[in-house]
């Protein structure tokens, strides 16, 4: 079952050799994954978008849900339903097609399909900050069987970035990762595609949603766990929630884009960290009263030759832009050489924003795909 159809003519007929654009193989079908495939359904079906992402599904992997591949595609929303009723996925498998043994075997299953239609993987297994693993240990298989990978997961960029930057070349294959910071609000792109000649010499951002949720319910009277939890209701909240409270989420992020866009070479545990978990509804309201905002503030700076990184909570004056970003939402001041500061805010974050950050990191492939056959 095709999951997204052409919603128009095709531009690119060069490339229309298959009823899809890209196979998607997807490493993680949790709550970002789930969105994505329906928000790709969405958009495909809709009329007004310009640039329909015409993509199917041929492969799913999960931890405890098991692992499928099929060739001419697999009925995402079906797996999805599945999913949340609690079982397993294997009544997905197509009959005569032997059932994956685990991930790394769905992906190399998915990446021997049809090497004439390109392959994506879609990474979006949980986050571990220590060494990136597994998801690391995914993108590096996917890029070394010709697929090219689409990312949410903060890990691998914030754990061996250069490493896999570097791998990608070699394989010419492209690694996107839009979703990794503030989810679909541009940063990585933003700097990549409008920011040339420049230098980044500070960063400085509230971005992790949990935490920036978590201090303002602690303003307004609300207890810790009672907002901690309407955060993992809503799919918001890591689904180890000590991973936002201690700010290692913070950290990750820190270090993705210190290693990005300053070229750090740091790691989650080189960053200097103190989570929410030890502040008070007082501590809140005091920082408020005294005309400021209790903020989870994460700063990267360059010093003495070296990028220093930092998360811990700090109370901001009103003046600071910064203090405006309430609740849900996120906001990530990007210092430069040449251009002064430019602040990006993101207002409220869901899950539909991090699935428009895969959806948009899939359309920013199509066009690097279609410029790469032009010029091969
Ligand atoms: N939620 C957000 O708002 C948000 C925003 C930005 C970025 N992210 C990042 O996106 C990623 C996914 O988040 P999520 O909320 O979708 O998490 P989630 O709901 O916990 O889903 C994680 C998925 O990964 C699967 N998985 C874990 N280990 C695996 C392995 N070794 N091989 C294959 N699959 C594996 C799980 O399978 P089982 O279900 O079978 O265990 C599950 O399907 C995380 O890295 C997170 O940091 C999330």
């Amino acid at each position: 079952v095709t999951l997204a159809v052409s919603a128009g003519p095709c531009r690119y007929p060069k490339l229309q050799y298959s009823r899809a654009f890209v196979n998607l193989v997807l490493v993680g079908f949790g709550n970002v994954a789930r969105a994505f495939v329906r928000l790709l359904d969405d958009r495909a079906r809709c009329p007004e978008v310009l640039d329909p992402p015409q993509a199917r599904v041929v492969g799913i992997a999960t931890a405890r849900h098991g692992c499928i591949v099929g060739p001419d595609g697999i009925d995402a929303e079906a797996a999805a339903a599945l999913i949340e009723a609690g079982e397993r996925l294997h009544a997905l498998q197509p009959a005569g097609i032997a059932t994956p043994r685990d991930t790394l075997d769905t992906i190399a299953r998915a990446a021997a399909l049809d090497r004439r239609v390109p392959l994506v993987m879609i990474e979006t297994t949980r986050l571990d900050v220590r060494d990136g693993e597994p998801a690391a240990t995914h993108v590096r298989a996917a890029l070394t069987a010709g697929a090219h990978v689409i990312t949410a997961n903060k890990g691998p960029i914030a754990c061996a970035w250069p490493a896999l930057r570097d791998l990608a070349a070699r394989h010419r294959r492209h690694l996107l990762f839009e979703g990794v910071v503030m989810d679909g609000i541009p940063v990585f792109n933003l700097v990549r595609e409008t920011l040339p000649a420049l230098t980044v010499t500070r960063l400085r951002g509230i971005v992790n949603t949990t935490t920036n949720f978590l201090i303002a319910a602690l303003e307004e009277g609300r207890s810790f766990d009672d907002a901690l939890e309407e955060m993992q209701a809503r799919g918001i909240a890591e689904s180890d929630a000590t991973l936002d409270v201690d700010g290692w989420d913070a950290a990750a992020k820190a270090a993705a884009l210190a290693n990005v866009l300053m070229d750090a070479g740091i790691t989650p545990m080189m960053v200097d960290r103190t989570g929410v978990g030890g502040l008070t509804a007082g501590d809140a309201r005091a920082a408020r009263d005294a005309g400021g905002r209790l903020k989870l503030l994460m700063e990267v700076r360059r010093e003495g030759g070296r990028v220093l990184a930092r998360v811990s909570p700090q109370r901001l004056t009103a003046a600071d832009v910064l203090a405006t970003a309430n609740g849900t939402m996120n906001a990530l001041t990007i210092s430069t050489d040449r251009l002064g500061d430019i602040t990006v805010v993101q207002h409220g974050g869901s899950l539909v924003e991090t699935a428009y950050a895969l959806l948009s990191d899939l359309v920013t492939l199509r066009r690097r795909i279609v410029r790469d056959s032009e010029s091969a």
